[in-house]
């Protein structure tokens, strides 16, 4: 089994811990303790508190043990009775800490009945045979959660802000109070450049929005639950929040995408446009007269946008003329005017907009640009 031992740096465990609300508790546990930095962290702040912790690594709960200020036993967070002995031998916890393993784990019988118990099965596709382990740790959280207690634990960003997961924060967000979502920095973690972010949560009780926030800029922002579950990353509303105020509207314009699977245009037309042919910088292209009956062809006029892979990600070409097929892998926005295509190409062609699209992008390892991103990008970005 992965065991995705990243450990949360001092830092970023303080900067949860500092943001929890309760009050004193008495017990704090982690599930998938590590090196215990999240539970000691919470010692620092409490020194009262009863640290509790769960390890599948036997040298961990090892080192816990020397260490003596954590009651810590190896336990696989994967078993459904884990609230049951919890519960039997420390009482009710009344606060929960978790930096989770990611990774995808097969979605057998104990994890459904996990996942059933706190209701998140609904929100996940019929067809779906694997599941990402920090989804159980999540839920098997949510089991240990009590009317007065508190969960602070560190998600990756699928699960903020990836399409798959809205379903899960449309669930999450309406069945629990969900106060803060933190962003953390790309950097956070040693050796993987996972985008991951603190959530902070209690039981449901009032209806409040959402704050966000970033450790590493000041200022929050305050989103409704419609927001929230479209996505809940700190960059993205910053990216969007002055520009909202200040920018005249550009709306005359449609955003499609390319159906044609790069292969199948490799192997059925000469002439093509596919995310290898944008340039590194704003190009500007004529293509020849060779459209294909059966896919998306480019206009003169149109914008064309990479919407995937590392390289090509946020690359733009201005079509000058030609009717060719478009791959998937690409983003097409078709201006109504010639005076809308200036405004759009004039804000796509500039210098920081490649990188404004790696920042908003969704997806970890392999990143995406969506057509919300790119309309918003269009109408509020700068
Ligand atoms: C990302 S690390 C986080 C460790 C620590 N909580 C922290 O914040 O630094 C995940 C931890 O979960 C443990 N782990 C992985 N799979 C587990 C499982 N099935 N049951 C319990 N612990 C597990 C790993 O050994 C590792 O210590």
């Amino acid at each position: 089994m992965e065991l995705q031992q990243y450990y949360t740096q001092n830092r970023y465990s303080e900067h949860m811990v500092n943001n929890l609300a309760i009050e004193s508790p008495a017990h704090a546990f982690d599930l998938g303790l590590g090196n215990g930095g999240l539970l000691l962290a919470t010692k620092r702040r409490w020194s009262k508190i009863n640290l509790i912790g769960v390890d599948l690594d036997q040298e961990n709960i090892y080192k816990a043990k020397l260490n003596s200020q954590i009651d810590a036993f190896e336990f696989d967070g994967f078993r459904p009775d884990l609230p049951e002995i919890i519960n039997k031998k420390y009482g009710n916890i009344d606060l929960l800490v978790s930096n989770p393993p990611y990774f995808s784990c097969k979605l057998d019988t104990d994890i459904i009945s996990i996942l059933s118990e706190v209701g998140m099965m609904d929100c996940i596709s019929k067809n779906c045979q694997s599941i990402p382990a920090e989804l159980v740790f999540l839920a098997q959280n949510l089991r240990l959660l009590t009317e007065k207690g508190e969960l602070g634990i560190i998600l990756p960003a699928g699960l903020i802000s990836g399409e798959r997961w809205k379903g899960i924060r449309e669930f999450l967000f309406s069945e629990y109070n969900v106060v803060k979502v933190i962003q953390l920095p790309t950097s956070s973690f040693k050796r993987t450049d996972a985008q991951a972010f603190i959530l902070i949560l209690t039981p449901k009780s009032t209806n409040s929005d959402l704050v966000l926030s970033h450790v590493d800029y000041s200022g929050e922002f305050k989103i409704n639950l419609n927001d929230a579950i479209q996505r809940s990353d700190y960059i993205y509303y910053r990216h969007f929040s002055e520009c909202r105020v200040n920018s005249k509207i550009i709306d005359d314009f449609s955003i499609f995408r390319g159906s044609l699977t790069h292969a199948k245009l490799k192997n059925d037309s000469s002439h093509y446009i596919h995310t290898s042919h944008l340039e590194n910088y704003a190009s500007e292209l004529n293509l020849p007269k060779s459209p294909s009956s059966d896919g998306v062809n480019t206009m003169p006029g149109d914008i064309v946008i990479g919407r995937v892979g590392r390289r090509c990600l946020g690359r733009v070409a201005l079509i000058k003329s030609g009717h060719v097929p478009v791959s998937d892998c690409i983003i097409i926005v078709r201006a109504n005017s010639p005076s809308v295509r200036k405004q759009i190409w004039n804000k796509l062609k500039a210098e920081n907009a490649k990188n404004t699209f790696y920042d908003l992008s969704l997806g970890v390892g392999a990143k995406y640009l969506t057509h919300n991103i790119v309309r918003n990008y269009i109408q509020f970005g700068s």
